[in-house]
């Protein structure tokens, strides 16, 4: 058997993707509750689309109801929590990774107490995971902190939400510290370059004149100052925890043997890696540091912030692997969109209907690399493809062209560990349909459950097993051993 016994096969949910229940119980608005929803956004106008104004959070802050703002609604697992898991757990789910709105648990981000509700509701469900042996593997931030800290401090701009996190950590360490054992700290903490509002609640209109760059690097500093802290709390108070930080693993190749490209190639992957080589390694890298020095920005820290950084590293790498990227020098060649990032046209690899390139093989080589990089365990806590589903008259969904993506990846990472990867777990983005992170759409579905709701929120909500529901069934059945089940 190539897979460990106790492999963890399961999916990944974000809290702001699925819950809804945006104002029940004391939750507070979240950074994810005033993006408005744009159809179809491309990865060109995708600055645009997250350009999130002073202005816009105003707007959204009058307004009362979901129209425009669909991760308000989510797909109600708030209430339907219990038939959703009952049905991952109808499909052999090992694990399911989720996230914890810190909103729900502190409304504003500052109260010095948490709110009970918020707390009891993530009690219940991970009871009821306990119930089917479903282990949770918790995110802490996954792109909804409270509205109220991006509007006082500009989000994680201001040192001053260090401690808020903390606090909001300690909070769910101490209440979930006999149901919960694996943490991550910040979901995809590289994506704060790329996307600052939802990542670090940052609102560019609010940053000092010329000093966005300056402020985004600074916050993400104060990220991993905070994840270290999370990390320090988490070993003290939850013996046996396994934390682990989370990146996009952007995997980046050269068009040609140019050595432009070559050279283009290998500063994306060297960025890349730095957001982990400072969790895993407890320090910034020297090539990283210098570069941001060469750019004029500062990073302001505090005495302690190496050590902290030094003494709290986390215990496994997981991250998001859904495409590669392709590098290139020759600016005329044509652009292929990603994970809210750009690349060239890699030739050799098709494309998902939302132009993000399918490469099954360069998960294994992000694999080797990043194991031979950092020796510690791996975990692959998003991978997935995005498509549109037609959910038939019989109530089916034929969705061969996920299996097929699926299969590939699998495959490949199943050979990754025959190499000597040292793999944990796999978990699936998304196990059911959700809204759209980047797009926040409902018709870019990911589900093996197919959700009845569309783009503007109608729908019966009803939740149906697509044909890739059973094959995954499968899979896991077989520990990963048989891929090639038809229904
Ligand atoms: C990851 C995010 O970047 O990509 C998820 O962590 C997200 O939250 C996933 O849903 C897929 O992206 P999208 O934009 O297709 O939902």
């Amino acid at each position: 058997m190539t897979f460990k016994k106790g492999f963890l096969w399961g999916g990944a949910i974000a809290a702001n993707q699925v819950e809804g229940a945006w104002n029940l119980d004391g939750k507070g608005m979240s950074v994810s509750d005033v993006k408005m929803f744009k159809s179809n956004v491309s990865v060109e106008d995708y600055a645009a689309h997250n350009a999130v104004t002073s202005e816009s959070i105003k707007t959204a802050m009058n307004e009362s109801g979901d129209a425009n703002y669909p991760k308000r609604r989510g797909i109600d697992f708030y209430h339907r929590y219990q038939e959703d898991i009952s049905l991952f757990a109808e499909m052999g789910f090992k694990t399911l990774r989720l996230s914890i709105a810190w909103s729900r648990i502190f409304p504003t981000g500052e109260e010095s107490e948490p709110n009970e509700k918020g707390l009891q509701f993530y009690e219940n469900v991970f009871k009821e995971l306990k119930k089917y042996d479903i282990e949770p593997i918790i995110t802490l931030s996954h792109y909804e902190m409270p509205l109220h800290l991006t509007n006082k401090y500009n989000g994680w701009a201001d040192r001053a939400v260090v401690d808020h996190f903390v606090r909001f950590s300690v909070a769910c360490f101490k209440r979930f510290k006999n149901l919960v054992k694996y943490w991550l700290t910040f979901n995809e903490i590289d994506s704060i370059v790329r996307h600052p509002f939802t990542s670090g609640g940052i609102v560019l209109d609010k940053c000092p004149e010329g000093e966005i760059e300056q402020t985004i690097y600074q916050a993400l500093h104060h990220q991993f100052v905070a994840s270290a802290l999370a990390t320090r709390a988490c070993h003290t108070i939850i013996d046996d925890s396994i934390v682990g930080c989370m990146l996009t693993k952007l995997t980046t190749y050269p068009n040609t043997c140019n050595p432009k490209d070559v050279y283009l190639s290998l500063q994306s992957n060297l960025n890349n890696h730095a957001f982990s080589d400072v969790q895993i390694r407890g320090e910034y890298p020297i090539l990283f540091l210098k570069q941001l020095e060469l750019k004029g920005i500062e990073i302001k820290m505090e005495k302690d912030d190496l050590d902290i950084l030094k003494s709290n590293t986390v215990d496994m790498l997981s991250f998001s692997y859904y495409m590669s990227r392709t590098e290139s020098a020759d600016e005329t060649l044509e652009k292929a969109a990603g994970n809210t990032i750009m690349g060239v046209k890699n030739p050799y690899l098709p494309s998902t209907e939302w132009g993000w390139q399918v490469d099954a093989l360069g998960l294994k080589i992000s694999l080797l690399e990043l194991y031979d990089r950092y020796r510690i365990p791996l975990l692959i806590v998003e991978n997935g493809l995005g498509a549109v589903d037609t959910l038939d008259n019989d109530g089916r969904v034929q969705d061969s062209y996920r299996i097929d993506y699926l299969r590939e990846h699998i495959k490949e990472m199943k050979e990754a560990v025959e190499l000597g990867v040292d793999l944990i777990g796999y978990t699936s983005w998304a196990p059911i349909d959700s809204i759209s992170a980047s797009t926040s759409q409902m018709s870019k579905r990911y589900g093996f459950i197919y959700v009845d709701q569309d783009d503007h929120g109608n729908g019966t909500l009803e939740r149906y097993k697509k044909d890739s529901f059973y094959w995954y069934q499968h899979v896991i059945q077989t520990n990963g051993e048989d891929l090639l089940y038809t229904l």
